[in-house]
């Protein structure tokens, strides 16, 4: 299919890099993608950013029937515009769009869409350590009515945000709430696909952390309560003994792209990765008896985030001294090296626009 291209007539403003946050921004241009039972998806189109007119009917609104991806494009010190590991988001899209019922995109051709609409916003790419341009695709149900049921019509939409660290705290540790009531996701539910649901069911434990003076929450299995699955909206990792732990892809986790990412690079240092089951009590234990070197969590979003204090039942477990370690030092200084182009890319991840 063809793309249509409408460029805008009215520039808006970059804002200042130092005061970008995360999301709050967005660039002058969009791309939509409509997908009717009868065409599939059809007529790829660039437009001028600009408010969505739908039917308050709409099911996205009443049964959240909606998915999401988050990547970054990174500019060099060539001005190249790079991507990292766009073809994983692509694939994650459509295993989500396939747990939400909604119909699967092209990859390849949806790729080179956003890739051209990246292309027509590169000015929007902010150079400095730290920040880029959070591309974010997502898929509504736009059909209008009441009945729960998948639907005839979605739309595919790309929008771009300029952004700087997504947690004040940067690369510094958080301290962490170990959430013992809510859970985000059980056997068989939705917590592997990137759907709202999953986000805006957070919120009420992200309160409750706030509540202790917590900066964000760690989930515990839906079933039992007992074993660890994430951190806030991030894969989380354990150094324990100098060997690294994260919870194995059961259904419940989302399959991060720095989640697999990190896990490559630590092999590829010939550290030893376990992917398995970690209980709370054992990572008590091991903290009680002084080989809890390191946790951080990993995403999109904010990379490499440090976990400081975990708060768990009433008691307050502090690793390494509250400072970030040089497993997570380390790994955030090869992810964003790769990502900017700073450093080699042997694993061949990145996407030069
Ligand atoms: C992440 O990148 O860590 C995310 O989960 C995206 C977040 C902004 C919802």
């Amino acid at each position: 299919q063809t793309l249509e291209v409408i460029k805008t007539t009215t520039h808006k403003p970059k804002p200042d890099p130092e005061a970008l946050g995360f999301g709050k921004y967005f660039t002058d241009h969009m791309l939509l993608i409509d997908y009717h039972s009868d065409k599939g998806w059809y007529h790829p189109r660039i437009v001028p950013y600009e408010p969505l007119t739908l039917d308050p009917a709409a099911m996205v609104f009443h049964y959240g029937q909606t998915v999401f991806e988050g990547l970054k494009a990174y500019k060099d010190h060539d001005e190249n515009v790079r991507l990292f590991r766009p073809e994983e988001n692509m694939k994650r899209l459509n295993r989500s769009n396939e747990r939400l019922s909604i119909p699967t995109l092209d990859e390849k051709e949806t790729l080179s869409y956003i890739k051209e609409l990246v292309r027509l916003e590169k000015d929007w790419i902010p150079t400095a350590a730290g920040k880029s341009l959070y591309i974010r695709p997502f898929v509504i149900n736009t059909e209008a009515s009441l009945s729960v049921a998948p639907s005839k019509t979605y739309t595919f939409l790309v929008i771009l945000s300029p952004v700087g660290s997504y947690y004040s705290e940067g690369i510094d540790p958080v301290s962490i709430f170990v959430e013992d009531f809510y859970t985000r996701a059980a056997p068989g539910g939705t917590g592997y696909a990137k759907t709202a649901g999953n986000y805006s069911a957070a919120y009420k434990a992200q309160e409750r952390a706030v509540e202790h003076q917590r900066s964000q929450v760690l989930w515990l299995d839906g079933l039992e309560k007992k074993y660890v699955e994430e951190v806030g909206s991030m894969n989380v990792f354990f150094k324990i003994d100098g060997e690294i732990h994260t919870p194995e892809i059961n259904g419940t986790i989302l399959e991060g792209v720095t989640r697999k990412s990190v896990i490559e690079l630590l092999r590829s240092w010939d550290l030893p990765v376990h992917e398995r089951r970690i209980a709370m009590d054992d990572l008590i234990q091991a903290h009680q008896n002084g080989t809890l070197e390191e946790a951080f969590g990993t995403g999109t979003a904010a990379v490499i985030s440090p976990i400081g204090i975990l708060d768990y039942k009433g008691t307050e477990y502090t690793i390494n001294n509250n400072k970030t370690g040089d497993i997570s030092n380390r790994l955030h200084n090869a992810i964003t090296g790769i990502q900017t182009g700073r450093l080699e890319d042997p694993f061949g991840w990145t996407t030069v626009l």
